[in-house]
């Protein structure tokens, strides 16, 4: 167990889990400056006519509103996938909204797309290009919660977000914003991804699924995207499943109702990916998210088919030196 393991540990019974994430970021940014630049052990990664430092990004959802890229890209993370972001700001739900399950290493979320809206991190976004980000930057748009019209809500996203997007992705499976993941049935998607992609034009377009599809679900989505020429798959999201935990039933429901995501994802993501790479061959770029805390898992993924992988617990719980030890590991392994 390394100091911050230990740190975590201790503050993990202590202090809510969504302080704790705030003051990461914000330490993140000021360190910034100061941190060193990542080595290049791991092979770079082209795929969707971009050029990805190393195959390891940052899940959407760890940096919302485009805070802290370039220190995420000090880490080591070769992508970050900011957002989700919302045509219009939206506050999420009240909190507490993030709990531990450290039995589980798992998280529990029911933030509810908490983020500054479209225009401020397009703004935002705008800025750190003319720096340089350091990293291929996703944007992960969703729909607000107070839209009436989704398809224009998305569309909204797309035309303010993609040109300062490395790619796009269309989140249609967050459990907390409700009716949201009704949007991954083909009727409801169709007409989604149509707007999405009239808007971003030849930018990378993705579509983000959950980890609760059927299998019959999974193979619509995929064969849904290859009809509508999207670029890729980001799979999964976080389940709101709660069988085989180790965490004790009190706190499992202490945390109550939202996104499972960590360990207990191994094995549905896992799941999706195989299928998906099964349905589609080489037609689409994967990335396997859900889980993965090691550089054996990251390397089972990619083995699995995915081209790419992403997390966030697993970050949650190893701390700012887990990026590289991972890399480490895919190095080595
Ligand atoms: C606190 C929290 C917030 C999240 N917010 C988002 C989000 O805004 N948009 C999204 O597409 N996924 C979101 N996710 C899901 C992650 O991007 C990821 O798909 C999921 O957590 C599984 O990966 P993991 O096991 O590595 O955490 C969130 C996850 C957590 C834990």
């Amino acid at each position: 167990m390394d100091a911050y393991e230990l740190l975590f540990r201790h503050v993990a019974t202590r202090v809510p889990a969504e302080l704790t994430h705030r003051v990461g970021v914000t330490a993140l940014r000021a360190a910034t400056p100061v941190l060193p630049a990542p080595s290049a052990d791991v092979a770079p990664v082209e795929a969707m006519g971009l050029r990805f430092a190393n195959p390891l990004g940052v899940a959407a959802g760890y940096d919302k509103d485009a805070e802290g890229v370039r220190g995420l890209a000090r880490l080591g993370f070769g992508a970050v996938e900011v957002g989700t972001v919302t045509a219009r700001p939206q506050p999420g739900n009240p909190r507490p909204r993030l709990f531990r399950l450290p039995a589980d290493r798992a998280l529990v979320n029911r933030m509810g797309f908490n983020n500054a809206g479209a225009d401020v991190v397009a703004a935002r976004l705008a800025a750190l290009r003319q720096r340089g980000a350091g990293t291929v930057v996703g944007v992960n748009i969703g729909r607000s919660k107070t839209a009436s019209d989704a398809v224009a809500d998305y569309r909204y996203s797309a035309r303010v977000l993609g040109p300062h997007a490395d790619y796009v992705v269309v989140n249609v499976s967050s459990p907390n914003t409700p009716g949201l993941r009704d949007l991954q049935g083909v009727d409801a998607l169709e007409p989604l991804l149509a707007a999405v992609r009239d808007e971003v034009g030849a930018t990378p377009l993705l579509v983000k699924i959950t980890a609760d599809l059927d299998d019959a679900g999974v193979d619509a989505v995929a064969d849904l995207a290859l009809a509508q020429g999207l670029d890729g798959i980001v799979a999964t999201n976080t389940t709101v499943a709660r069988s085989d935990l180790a965490s004790a039933p009190d706190v499992v429901e202490a945390a109550g109702a939202g996104g499972l995501s960590g360990a207990p994802l191994v094995g549905p993501a896992r799941a999706v990916l195989a299928r998906l790479r099964a349905r589609v061959g080489e037609r689409l770029t994967l990335v396997s998210v859900g889980g993965i805390d090691s550089g054996a898992e990251a390397r089972a993924r990619l083995e699995a088919g995915a081209t790419l992988v992403q997390a966030y617990t697993g970050f949650v719980y190893g701390g700012p030196a887990w990026p590289r030890r991972v890399l480490r590991e895919l190095a080595a392994s």
